[in-house]
């Protein structure tokens, strides 16, 4: 562990996350930690993002019947809070075949696919009524270039609900590229804000609630 992680409280695979920079993959990590993924962040650092996601899509979405696509589902967190929140046609979609190993095992989705979304053709254009995607924007994840590729595979009007680490928010210009998105029709946003997602440190995240539009979603 580095001086500046320690300094900022962390450790382990968040600070090896956290120490990453552009053109490294964090896939290995996730693999390798996918066992001890929800002790770690949820009982080690007080992890809220699923929660503060899953609580925009409720109110995003009054449709409880509605299918959603979790993005970057990981262990499956995101499921068990929308599911608390009534809703049950949940489809996850992710890289690591481990953590989607956990996911599964937790019950709660209908169908689990893994994939890139940086490949092409993995996203069925307008398959679902709505997309969340919590924690898959950052160095070695997804970056600002590929906010499109989320808006995808929901429908027109469909509401879909991101959050991920603000550390590289400003560094990376993700506002200009949310307004790029929107400029191209495919998404009105509805809503952004900056909270903290972890109990236990200082660790700010960006919460976007946008509303799919008619225009294209670039990438095929
Ligand atoms: C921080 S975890 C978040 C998991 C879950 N959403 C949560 O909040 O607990 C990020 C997840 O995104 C997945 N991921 C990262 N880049 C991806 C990509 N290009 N395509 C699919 N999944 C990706 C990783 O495999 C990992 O499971």
């Amino acid at each position: 562990m580095n001086d500046d992680a320690a300094r900022r409280g962390l450790h382990g695979y968040v600070a090896k996350l956290t120490a990453m920079r552009a053109g490294d993959d964090a896939h290995e990590v996730y693999e390798e930690w996918a066992p001890t993924y929800e002790a770690d962040l949820v009982g080690g650092y007080g992890y809220t993002a699923p929660r503060i996601a899953a609580d925009a899509m409720a109110a995003a979405c009054p449709d409880r019947e509605a299918e959603i696509l979790d993005i970057g589902c990981g262990t499956g967190l995101v499921a068990e809070e929308l599911a608390a929140r009534g809703f049950s046609a949940i489809d996850g979609f992710d890289a690591s075949p481990r953590m989607l190993a956990e996911a599964r095992a937790k019950g709660l989705y209908r169908d689990l696919f893994e994939g890139d979304v940086r490949a092409r053709g993995t996203l069925e254009p307008g398959r679902y009524d709505a997309v969340i995607a919590v924690g898959v924007f950052g160095a070695g994840h997804l970056g600002p270039e590929d906010l499109d590729r989320l808006a995808r595979p929901v429908r027109a009007g469909g509401p879909i609900v991101l959050y991920s680490s603000a550390l590289r928010w400003v560094e990376d210009d993700y506002p200009s590229h949310l307004r790029r998105v929107e400029e191209a029709g495919a998404w009105t946003v509805e809503r952004t804000e900056e909270t903290n997602y972890m109990d236990r440190i200082e660790r700010p995240g960006w919460l976007v609630v946008a509303r799919r539009g008619a225009g294209g979603a670039g990438h095929g």
